[in-house]
């Protein structure tokens, strides 16, 4: 051992897309955010950043989910981009939600794929490594020539349906991408399991063909990665209770909620929609079926752990 080793310190910076989440991680890291870096736009919206404190030499972690729009992305880059010039040591991107995930694969002739041109752009800016949550694809991580440090949002919302009474419960999966969400859940809730049988007969329009799985009298808990247009939760919501399901609860990690996703849901009948606080929840959209629950715990220990280059694997255990 080393003694006159100096780890680098920490320089926590964040973007604009989610402002609450970066400050709730600065508090437990005992960091400020807020001032660290002056972000502004030209008259045309042409984005200027700053960084307020000497990086020279600093361990530097970057919070920014990529939702759209894109400006969050451009944001992200140029705040990689500030620190590596100002002679950071190293660049993590804290990435809570990361955008342009679905489109992980060539599926029809002449698209692009948006998850690893994003890859390719944050490591061309200059991140050493990232820190990510729930991606599309656990595959997404092999997109990136650096380490990913991939966690689950699963721990915070286990433990809150651990909280709850059910009758009988099921876990649903409202496609066959998130069955192993699905099964992960169900394990840890001591629950059986159904999977929905759905088909997109065009981008963010769904359609439920069959529920596999027994779902009548029972309790059944929707998992998925995101809630956009809330179309796919919302069908699977209004085929469990067709079918007989007494409650019916959606749980995903990135509320999107784009448009009338919330009232989507409710007109749906769902009993309570459980979220996390990866993307910002925006005022209209909150109600008092939504309930956030908040991953920051989880961020500002992976970011202590990565800084003392210690293991993240207890961060995928479920507390019990
Ligand atoms: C699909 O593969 C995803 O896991 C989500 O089910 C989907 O992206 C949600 O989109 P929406 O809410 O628009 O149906």
């Amino acid at each position: 051992m080393n003694d006159t080793f100096q780890r680098s310190p920490l320089l926590l910076l964040s973007g604009r897309a989610n402002l609450p989440l970066a400050s709730e991680i600065a508090t437990l890291l005992g960091e400020e955010v807020e001032d660290c870096a002056t972000i502004k736009n030209f008259a045309d919206g042409e984005i200027f950043v700053r960084i307020n404190q000497n990086a020279r030499g600093r361990d530097v972690f970057i919070v920014q989910p990529t939702v759209s729009p894109t400006d969050s992305i451009m944001e992200l880059l140029l705040l990689i981009d500030a620190a590596v010039r100002a002679s950071a040591a190293r660049v993590t991107a804290v990435v809570p939600y990361f955008g342009y995930g679905r489109q992980d694969r060539k599926d029809q002739p002449r698209v692009s794929i948006g998850a690893k041109l994003m890859a390719n752009l944050l490591v061309a800016a200059g991140a050493n490594r990232l820190i990510g949550m729930d991606f599309h694809q656990h595959q997404i991580q092999a997109f990136f020539d650096i380490p990913v440090d991939h966690l689950y949002a699963a721990p915070t919302l286990v433990s809150y349906f651990r909280s709850k009474t059910f009758e009988d419960l099921v876990v649903v999966a409202p496609d066959a991408g998130s069955t192993k969400m699905a099964r992960g859940f169900s394990k840890k809730l001591n629950a059986t399991i159904a999977i929905i049988d759905k088909r997109r007969p065009a981008a963010n329009v769904s359609e439920v063909m069959n529920v596999i799985g027994q779902v009548s009298g029972k309790d059944c808990l929707l998992v998925d990665d995101m809630i956009d247009t809330a179309g796919t939760m919302a069908q699977a919501v209004k085929a469990l209770k067709e079918m007989g399901a007494k409650r019916v609860l959606a749980a995903a990690t990135h509320p999107l909620l784009s448009g009338e996703a919330v009232k989507r849901l409710v007109e749906a009948d769902v009993d309570e929609i459980v979220v996390t606080n990866t993307v910002e929840i925006l005022e209209e959209n909150k109600c008092d079926k939504l309930k956030v629950m908040s991953v920051a715990g989880i961020f500002a220990e992976a970011i202590k752990c990565v800084h003392e280059n210690k293991s993240v694997s207890k961060l995928f255990e479920v507390p019990s």
